[in-house]
């Protein structure tokens, strides 16, 4: 029987990747994309599953409670994960407001509707950053599930704060909820104002390489397919009421990273620069991911040496996607592509 899935914010990097995975995996669903486009939503990503038949997409604000109400009178998806999130801490630090207006009141809105339509699962993707940051002296300190939240920045806060409002949820109404907290992604489709891409993209274009401080701050790198595999074994065999961290027990310093990907592109590393910290840069995230590996059987597939290769030959081939952006030509292309499937 065809099950369907409502996948929140999926024509941003995640969520697009998980849009792939599930039409890849499991043909039977059908797939509801869901995402309001800001700026950080890209639908040219989507092209390859836009006439796909077990495909849809949908372009609304998931704090829009008519709209996403009347969505789930006609589809009555069976799960929801919910990708749709405000992400950048750069972004937050100079304007918290949409954060917590996408990242707390969305999610009640969806869980609203998740409970008018008895929806089967909701599974909220969050972040290790929840949990505040570890030292960088501390080296066998890892996050568990149980770690206090002790966010830092207004984006992981608003995470966390929606974290909190899930399990209350739960305990209160009941509903069926799942939570992942991943550490730091990479891949293909990753916008380019993130660590990764916006190295890759600087570099290809001879451009600095912008490094917070002195480039010493410490993140858990996990290849994005890995995430993806790890959301869907939730769906099918976590259980509900319960917090699982995802993380590649990879932890690189992001200057590490920075001279890798000169090293690997050929660039001289005279192009980085050094400039002011983030305000409340956290300095370390490093994930247990026990849990998931002992009652789902997850661990990491991609070693760091072959995902970042992977990732950096897909930038390389997949030039335009990524110049778009820095030109805004995604955005009247995303205008486009919305007339041509009718969506307003
Ligand atoms: N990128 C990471 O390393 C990472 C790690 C752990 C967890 N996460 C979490 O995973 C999720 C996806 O992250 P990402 O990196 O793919 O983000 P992203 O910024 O690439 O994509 C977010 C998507 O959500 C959409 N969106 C934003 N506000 C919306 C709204 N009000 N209504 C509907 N759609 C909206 C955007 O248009 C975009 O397509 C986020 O919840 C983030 O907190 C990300």
């Amino acid at each position: 029987m065809t099950k369907c899935v409502l996948v929140t914010g999926g024509a941003g990097f995640i969520g697009s990747n998980f849009i792939f995975y599930l039409l890849r995996e499991h043909p039977e669903n059908l797939v509801v994309c869901v995402d309001k486009l800001t700026y950080a939503g890209n639908l040219s990503t989507l092209t390859p599953v836009l006439q796909h038949p077990g495909f849809r997409f949908v372009k609304l604000d998931i704090c829009d409670r008519d709209a996403v109400m009347k969505l789930f009178d006609q589809e009555r998806p069976e799960a929801v994960v919910n990708f749709a999130a405000e992400s950048h801490v750069d972004r937050s630090i100079d304007n918290p407001s949409v954060f917590l207006q996408t990242n707390v009141i969305g999610t009640s809105v969806l869980m609203d509707a998740c409970r008018a339509y008895d929806v089967a699962r909701f599974h909220q993707v969050s972040t290790d950053e929840v949990y505040g940051d570890l030292p960088l002296d501390r080296p066998a300190l890892l996050f568990t599930e149980e770690t206090p939240l002790h966010a830092s920045s207004a984006y992981s806060a608003s995470k966390a704060a929606a974290d909190l409002l899930v399990m209350a949820y739960h305990r209160t109404y009941g509903l069926p909820v799942t939570i992942s907290r991943c550490s730091n992604n990479y891949g293909p489709y990753q916008f380019p104002e993130k660590l990764i891409p916006l190295m890759i993209a600087n570099a290809l274009n001879d451009r600095p390489l912008p490094v917070y401080g002195q480039g010493l701050n410490v993140r858990d790198w996990l290849y994005v397919e890995d995430h993806c595999r790890a959301i869907d074994l939730i769906l099918q065999k976590g259980r509900v009421g319960e917090v699982y961290n995802v993380g590649g027990h990879n932890e690189m310093r992001n200057i590490d990273i920075v001279r890798l990907i000169c090293r690997e592109l050929g660039k001289p590393e005279s192009l980085i620069t050094y400039v002011t910290d983030r305000k409340g840069h956290d300095l370390r995230y490093a994930i247990n991911p026990g849990k998931i590996k002992n009652e789902l059987g997850w661990q990491p597939q991609t070693p760091f040496g072959e995902g970042i290769r992977k990732t950096i030959q897909w930038y390389l081939a997949n030039r335009t996607w990524w110049e778009n952006i820095l030109t805004g030509q995604y955005q009247r292309e995303n205008e486009d592509i919305c007339r041509g499937l009718g969506v307003s």
